[in-house]
């Protein structure tokens, strides 16, 4: 695998494992780059890296934000709650206005599935999702994967549970294809409101018993209850959740001592898990966002053309 060849990152499963792989590895060397003191590589000097995020984002904006400029790429954010968007301009006309100020790569999310889609056979710029709708959230999937292959070496044979609102969840849809292509067993447990059998078509095993689940499980991904997404009480109360789906500090205890606890963020900490189980040494949610910068970077120089690095790129720069 020499390179990514595509002008686009749109969702995981046009993605070859190989070229999951490529971008995880890829990611290794930028993660050295990054955490070293003088972090900058001239990768996009000359480059323009614009965000474009019409639903909130802290982590997925900021670390693509992040990477371009260690990249040294020109950075410019649309804020879209103050821009000419809510004058009623069009998604294309918007983007055409920046393909106009000769932005390079355009960094999208949006509440509609398959926009940056849309938007990717219109522009020449390089489009990459950073979450549409339900349907997909590429770079959350490799950061994901990437932070279990950092601590494991490998997804063959893991068990991975992924644990809550699965049903609107576009992290769940791209987790499970990203897991599944490397060779790890999913198991997705919710309440069944959350959790429709539709679910069974990528492959994975359903379950609502969290607590039988919990002993079998390598790395535990445990959801946001995305309660501006639900319409009408998809669940009785959260008290109910908490007694049937948290992670607490009692169910964590069931679990194999060496399993990894991740979580996308933002947390509702107290509902999806407690702050023990959120703080405790399983836990790598602080180190997948650091691991979100290191991926975006990757992504950035693949799309640029770049080709797979060794340690004699990186050494002594
Ligand atoms: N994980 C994630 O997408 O977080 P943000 O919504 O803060 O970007």
């Amino acid at each position: 695998m020499n390179s990514l060849n595509r002008k686009d990152l749109l969702d995981i499963k046009s993605l070859s494992s190989d070229e999951i792989m490529l971008i995880c590895d890829t990611a290794k060397y930028f993660k050295d780059v990054f955490t070293r003191d003088v972090k900058s590589v001239p990768v996009l000097r000359g480059k323009t890296v614009c965000t474009l995020f019409y639903e909130p984002s802290t982590r997925t904006r900021l670390s693509f934000e992040m990477a371009a400029k260690l990249l040294s790429a020109n950075t410019i954010n649309v804020p879209v709650t103050t821009s000419s968007v809510v004058k009623g301009e069009s998604l294309i006309d918007t983007v055409r206005t920046l393909e106009a100020m000769k932005a390079d790569y355009i960094v999208m999310r949006h509440g509609a599935s398959l926009a940056p889609h849309f938007l990717s056979k219109n522009i020449k710029a390089s489009v990459i999702n950073g979450g549409d709708g339900y349907h997909s959230h590429p770079t959350q999937a490799l950061l994901d994967t990437y932070s279990i292959l950092e601590k494991r070496g490998s997804l063959k044979g893991l068990h991975i549970g992924i644990i809550g609102d699965i049903k609107h969840s576009r992290v769940a849809r791209s987790d499970i294809i990203a897991f599944t292509k490397l060779g790890a067993k999913v198991t997705l447990c919710g309440p069944s409101t959350l959790l429709p059998d539709e679910f069974r078509q990528y492959g994975v095993e359903i379950t609502y018993d969290l607590d039988k689940l919990l002993p079998e499980l390598d790395v535990i991904n445990m959801l946001r209850i995305q309660r501006e997404r639900q319409k009408g009480s998809l669940f009785p109360s959260i008290r109910e959740y908490n007694l049937l789906y948290s992670l607490t500090e009692e169910r964590f205890a069931k679990c194999k001592p060496e399993i990894i606890v991740m979580h996308p963020g933002p947390m509702n900490r107290g509902i999806e898990l407690d702050d023990v189980v959120a703080d405790c040494p399983n836990s790598i949610i602080n180190e997948q966002v650091t691991n979100g910068v290191a991926v975006r970077m990757a992504i950035f120089y693949l799309l640029a053309g770049g080709t797979p690095l060794s340690d004699a790129d990186t050494e002594g720069n």
